[in-house]
């Protein structure tokens, strides 16, 4: 990328945030309009809520902000490379990704949108995106090398639900294989994927592991959330709620940035 795509870069950051619902917007409408399959792992509360989708182009406008430097974001594409690897996202799935967000960059900018603008932000979307790939290679690595590890989803059995009060279950979880499971740090979480009859598609959300790690099961404990007045019963924890035990669920191996220290001799 070179200085005068940075500064084409810098320079029209400042117009996409002031018009940052229409851009979002476009790129979601567009995006999951062509690509209907992605609506498998986006989490579609979010959309209808408006929270994730400020996240991902939040997060592309902050890394255009910080062009000159972007090693200043390293933890923050960490945690995000952290919440991608829990849902088994895809190098490929970054071109789809890109070209749905650099068309709506276009229609935001409008007759601003020149050839080398276009350009310039095709190149920082594609730098931006080779290193999340890169860290994300890496944790994908990492989860499937370790004893009991693995990549993207498996089958697991519901083996026993515990009532713990009138809206938080417990669900013990074992592999259908009976194979191995990774252990885990204290504060780490696995997402689950899970079929919504009302939907039509499946939907992931991710569950702190609530018991020690072993090697026989995980545990999560999940609250019914329930709507207030017009807003709808929270759709992934209604439906595990309505679970049986013997029932099957997809689970992604242990992740996310771990608080405790793993190797404290006190707890
Ligand atoms: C790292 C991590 C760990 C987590 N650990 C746990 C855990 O241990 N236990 C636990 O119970 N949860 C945990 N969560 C939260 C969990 O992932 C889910 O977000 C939660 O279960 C709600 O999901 P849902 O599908 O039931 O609700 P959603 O359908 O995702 O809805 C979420 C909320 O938005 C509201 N809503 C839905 N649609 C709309 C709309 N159109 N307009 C306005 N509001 C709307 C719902 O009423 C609900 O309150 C964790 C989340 C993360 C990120
Ligand atoms: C450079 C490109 C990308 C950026 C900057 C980005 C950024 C983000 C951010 C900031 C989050 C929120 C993280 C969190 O909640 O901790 C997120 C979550 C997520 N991302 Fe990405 N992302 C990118 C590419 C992708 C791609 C290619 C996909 C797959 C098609 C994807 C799918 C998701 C999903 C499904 C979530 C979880 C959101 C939810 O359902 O709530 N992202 N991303």
């Amino acid at each position: 990328m070179n200085t005068i795509q940075k500064e084409l870069i810098k320079a029209t950051v400042p117009i996409l945030k002031s018009n940052g619902n229409d851009l979002i917007t476009y790129f979601y409408q567009r995006m999951l309009k062509n690509n209907p399959e992605l609506k498998n792992i986006f989490n579609m509360a979010n959309q209808a809520s408006g929270k994730q989708q400020h996240a991902l182009t939040g997060a592309v406008l902050a890394y255009a902000e910080n062009i000159e430097n972007p090693g200043v974001l390293i933890n923050v594409l960490k945690s995000i490379g952290n919440k991608h690897v829990s849902l088994n996202i895809a190098p490929e799935q970054y071109d789809i990704v890109g070209s749905h967000l650099i068309g709506s960059i276009k229609e935001v900018l409008g007759d601003l949108a020149t050839v080398e603008l276009i350009e310039a932000w095709t190149c920082a979307y594609q730098e931006l995106a080779q290193i999340m790939i890169s860290l994300e290679a890496e944790m994908y690595q990492k989860a499937s090398n370790k004893k009991g590890g693995w990549k993207g989803w498996r089958n697991f059995i519901i083996s026993k639900i515990v009532e713990e009060s009138d809206e938080i279950k417990s669900f013990y979880l074992k592999p259908e294989d009976n194979k191995d499971i990774a252990d885990f740090y204290p504060g780490q979480y696995i997402s689950v994927s899970t079929f919504i009859p009302e939907l039509g598609h499946k939907q992931p959300r991710q569950y702190s592991l609530s018991s020690a790690s072993n090697n026989e099961f995980y545990r999560i404990s999940v609250k019914k959330e329930k709507g207030i007045n017009s807003t709808p019963n929270g759709i992934v924890s209604n439906t595990l709620h309505n679970k049986k035990e013997g029932d099957n669920i997809e689970v992604s191996a242990p992740a996310g940035v771990f608080y405790a220290d793993p190797d404290s001799k006190t707890h």
